[in-house]
C-alpha cells in the first residue's frame, strides 16, 4: 500500500466536496489503487469558519507556506480559485517537485505556460481534469483516448449557468433579466454573475480545450467572446418557430493551419445533439478525423462532480511513473505557424424592424447580395404602427461579409435588432 500526503489549497464547495469523497470512497481507493490519501495540511482565509464538512482543527492553516514548503506533503490540491494567488502557490509546490492537482480554469487558462514550466524543471506532475467541465473527462478524452485523431471541431456547452438561464428563458418565454434574478435567489447564478453570464468562463474552458484538441496553445485572448446578456425572449421565440434552439456555444474550429475559437450565443438546429442539453448539464461535442462524431455529456460544476474529477486525477498522478505534459511547446502566445481568423463562416440569424414601405425588403436583399449573402428563410410579421419584424437565416457566409451587409441595411428604414450566430 502506498501512502501519500495530500494538501490543499483551499476549503470551499469544491474542497469540502474532495474531502468527503476521500473519506467515504477511502476503503475503495484502497482496494481499487492500493493508495491512501492523507490529508495533512489545508490552507482556508478563516479557521473559524463554519463547513459544510467536520474538518479536524489541526489540519486548517492560514500559512501557504505549510503546504508548499512542507517536504512531507507529496500532493497539493489547489482549489482556491481566480488568478492569484493561486497561481504563485501552485508555481511553489510545483518548484518543490509536489504533484498539482487543479480545478482553476483561470489560473490554468491564463498561465498555463508559466505552470508547465515549472512543472517540467521540477519533474513535477501538474494535473486538472476539474478546470474543465466538472465530472465529464473531456481533458483525459481528449489527450489519451483520442490521442490517434486529428481534432477539427469541438463546439461545448461549458458554462451550467448560462444553460439553465438560457434554458428556462426558452421554455418559459421568460426574459433574461427575470431568469437571473430568480437564478440568483435560488444559489444557481453567481451573486455577481459576470464571469459566466459575459462568456469568460466559457472562454478560459475553451482556451484550454481547443489547446489539447489542436495539440497548439490557443491563448485566451485570442478567442471572441460575447455573452448572454442581450439575448431576448423575442429572439429565443422566432428561433423556436423556425425549428433552432439557442445555447451558448464554445466552438473551436481548425482548417489547416487556421483557427477560429469563439464563444456566442448560437443557434442550432433542434435535432443537434447539444439542442437537448439542458439545465446546467454541460455536454461537449467534437469531431475527429478517424472517431467521427462524439459527445461528452454530463455534470459541469458542483461539489461532488467537481471532486470526482479530482479524486481521478489524483488516482492518475499516482499511476504514472512520469508526469503528463501536453504535447506543444507552451507559450503565451499562439503556437508557430498557426493563424486565428475572425471572418468564420456560418450561417446567421437577423431580425429587423422595417418600415413597411415599398423598396425596403428590396434594400435588405440587395445589401445582402452585394456582400454575396444568400438567403435560406424569411419571414415577415404583420406590421404594426407602420413598422414591419423580419427575421431571416442566411446561407453560409462569412462574419465580416455578414457585419458589412448590416452596416449598410441600418438605416432611417430598418433597424437591425439582433444578429445570432448559427451552427450545423
Ligand atoms: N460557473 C461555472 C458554471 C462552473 O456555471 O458552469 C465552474 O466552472
Amino acid at each position: 500500500m502506498r501512502k501519500v500526503s495530500v494538501g490543499f489549497l483551499g476549503c470551499g464547495n469544491i474542497g469540502c466536496g474532495v474531502w468527503k469523497l476521500l473519506q467515504e470512497f477511502k476503503a475503495d481507493i484502497l482496494h481499487r489503487a492500493d493508495v491512501e490519501f492523507d490529508v495533512k495540511k489545508i490552507l482556508v482565509r478563516d479557521v473559524t469558519k463554519k463547513r459544510d464538512q467536520v474538518i479536524p482543527a489541526e489540519l486548517l492553516t492560514t500559512d501557504p507556506a505549510q503546504i508548499t514548503d512542507d517536504p512531507a506533503i507529496e500532493m497539493v490540491l489547489e482549489f482556491m480559485g481566480g488568478e492569484e494567488p493561486a497561481t504563485r502557490y501552485m508555481v511553489r509546490a510545483l518548484e518543490m517537485g509536489k504533484t498539482v492537482v487543479t480545478a482553476n480554469k483561470m489560473a490554468l487558462a491564463l498561465n498555463w505556460h508559466i505552470l508547465q514550466e515549472a512543472a517540467e524543471k521540477h519533474h513535477s506532475g501538474l494535473y486538472y481534469e476539474a478546470a474543465v467541465c466538472g465530472a465529464i473527462p473531456i481533458i483525459r478524452t481528449t489527450i489519451d483516448s483520442l490521442q490517434a485523431n486529428r481534432i477539427e471541431e469541438m463546439m461545448g456547452i461549458v458554462n451550467g449557468t448560462t444553460n439553465y438561464i438560457l434554458t428556462r428563458m426558452s421554455q418559459e418565454g421568460s426574459d433574461y433579466a427575470d431568469v437571473l434574478s430568480d437564478a440568483q435567489r435560488l444559489g444557481l447564478a453567481e451573486p455577481d454573475p459576470t464571469s459566466d453570464v459575459e462568456g469568460f468562463d466559457a472562454a478560459y474552458k475553451l482556451s484550454i480545450l481547443s489547446s489539447l484538441a489542436f495539440h497548439a496553445r490557443v491563448p485566451f485572448d485570442v478567442i471572441y467572446r460575447q455573452g448572454i446578456t442581450q439575448v431576448s425572449a423575442t429572439d429565443i421565440a422566432f428561433g423556436k418557430e423556425l425549428g433552432y434552439t439557442l445555447k451558448l456555444l464554445a466552438i473551436a474550429k481548425r482548417a489547416g493551419n487556421v483557427i477560429d475559437a469563439r464563444v456566442h450565443p448560437t443557434f442550432i438546429p433542434d435535432d443537434h445533439p447539444l439542442a437537448s442539453v439542458n439545465g446546467s448539464f454541460n455536454a461537449i461535442f467534437l469531431h475527429g478525423h478517424a472517431c467521427d462524431d462524439m459527445m461528452l455529456f454530463g455534470r459541469g460544476a458542483g461539489s461532488a462532480p467537481t471532486a470526482s474529477a479530482v479524486v481521478g486525477d489524483m488516482l492518475y498522478a499516482v499511476s504514472r511513473d512520469t508526469p503528463r505534459y501536453p504535447t506543444f511547446h507552451n507559450a503565451n502566445t499562439l503556437s508557430d505557424g498557426l493563424t486565428v481568423t475572425d471572418d468564420w463562416h456560418c450561417a446567421f440569424y437577423v431580425r429587423l424592424n422595417a418600415s413597411d414601405r415599398p423598396g425596403v425588403l428590396a434594400h435588405i436583399t440587395a445589401c445582402l447580395g452585394k456582400e454575396g449573402i444568400s438567403i435560406r428563410n424569411l419571414m415577415q410579421r404583420d406590421a404594426v404602427d407602420g413598422h414591419a419584424q423580419i427575421v431571416l437565416i442566411t446561407h453560409d457566409a462569412g462574419e465580416c461579409a455578414i457585419n458589412k451587409a448590416l452596416k449598410a441595411i441600418a438605416s432611417s428604414d430598418v433597424q437591425v435588432e439582433s444578429m445570432i450566430r448559427v451552427e450545423r
